[in-house]
């Protein structure tokens, strides 16, 4: 059975310390963070992290994230560190952003899905940071969904995806940001962004002007994956989605409304919708920041809700609006631009 921590009712330190021992034990705890909720494990035990993976029903080639609870930590997971590495970890941790550099021998080869590098970063969450320090450990945690399914921000997703084969489920209540952390490649030459997320591109050219976006982060490369994560489907919900550009929204509603179909329909702004019976809308005011924060859970609500189809229309590429367009066209089962 899996044991459910409620921080609202034990405290932080009481559930960090409970959750923590579970961890020295060897065992699998899920744990909210700033951005989603993430599935962890002792990152220096191979058996415990093996656990992540089969809970997860995770490919084995798709690295993990280490997660640190201070940058001293740093030291025994990566070796040949940059002196841009300490501005960004002085600047950017605790916070969404994950960095990519070469690892030392200490860190199992199922953590870093059989690669020469290992991903780390640090959590801007009380009851993370307190996870970790008690454990005594870096914790391995990729998000604590099914893998493909739409990442977790609240107890309620883990235990929906993955309920009794975890160990504890810490419930910390819904996540801040939403979407997961930005991961930076610091071997690539010149620094990439393999996936974008919680920390802004405009955030990280403030320290490396020259920083770029991979093209298969947004879905533009089909060469050899740098971060072996690219080549999977992700972040998909149990029904179609249509990912589209805002001048195709009227044909495209006409055209399923005609089919009799119900409608999740996902965007930014707040447009105008004649009023339909068979669409249910979520948006967000033109505030990147709430959409991202909002985007899994509104997706898993529209499950939940029995639509037949989601139809999403992209956000500005901007800010938080590059990690979002990201994750709808990664969860996309169509795209029409
Ligand atoms: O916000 C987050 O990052 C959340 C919370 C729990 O911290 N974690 C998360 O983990 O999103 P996961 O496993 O769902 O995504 C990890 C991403 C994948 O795209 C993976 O391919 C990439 O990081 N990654 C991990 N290690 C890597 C490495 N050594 N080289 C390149 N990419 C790596
Ligand atoms: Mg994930």
């Amino acid at each position: 059975m899996v044991l459910i921590l409620r921080v609202s009712e034990l405290g932080i330190d009481k559930a960090a310390k409970i959750a923590a021992k579970k961890i020295k034990q060897g065992g699998i705890v899920a744990f909210p963070t700033e951005t989603v909720y993430g599935l962890g494990a002792n990152a220096l035990d191979e058996f415990a992290v093996n656990k992540i993976f089969r809970a997860k029903g995770r490919p084995p080639d798709n690295p993990l994230i280490v997660h640190v609870s201070s940058i001293d930590q740093v030291d025994i997971l990566w070796r040949d560190i940059p002196e841009v590495a300490y501005t960004l970890m002085e600047r950017f941790w605790p916070g969404p952003l994950t960095i990519v550099l070469p690892k030392r021998e200490i860190v199992p080869y199922n953590v870093t899905g059989g690669l020469d590098t290992v991903a780390v970063r640090m959590p801007k969450n009380e009851i993370a940071l307190k996870l970790i320090e008690y454990s005594e450990v870096p914790i391995a945690a990729p998000s604590a969904n099914r893998s493909g399914r739409p990442s977790p921000t609240r107890a309620e997703d883990v235990l929906e995806d993955l309920g009794n084969s975890v160990d504890v489920i810490v419930d910390g209540g819904k996540t801040e940001i939403g979407v997961e952390s930005t991961v930076l490649s610091l071997v690539h030459d010149p620094p990439a962004i393999l996936r974008p997320g919680g920390l802004p591109l405009e955030e990280i050219k403030k320290v490396i002007p020259n920083v770029i976006v991979h093209p298969a982060a947004l879905g533009e490369f089909f060469g050899r994956p740098e971060s072996p994560g690219m080549k999977y489907r992700h972040y998909a919900p149990s029904v179609p989605l249509v990912l589209v550009r805002k001048d195709f929204l009227d044909y495209i509603l006409k055209k399923e409304l005609s089919k009799g179909k119900k409608i999740g329909l996902l965007l930014l702004e707040c447009l105008k919708i004649s009023n339909e019976k068979n669409i249910l809308l979520k948006c967000f005011d033109g505030n990147l920041r709430i959409m991202a924060k909002e985007l899994f859970s509104a997706l898993r609500e529209f499950e939940r809700l029995g639509v037949d189809i989601i139809i999403a229309v992209e956000p500005p590429l901007e800010g938080l609006g590059l990690a979002i367009y990201n994750r709808l066209k990664k969860a996309a089962s169509e795209i029409i631009s």
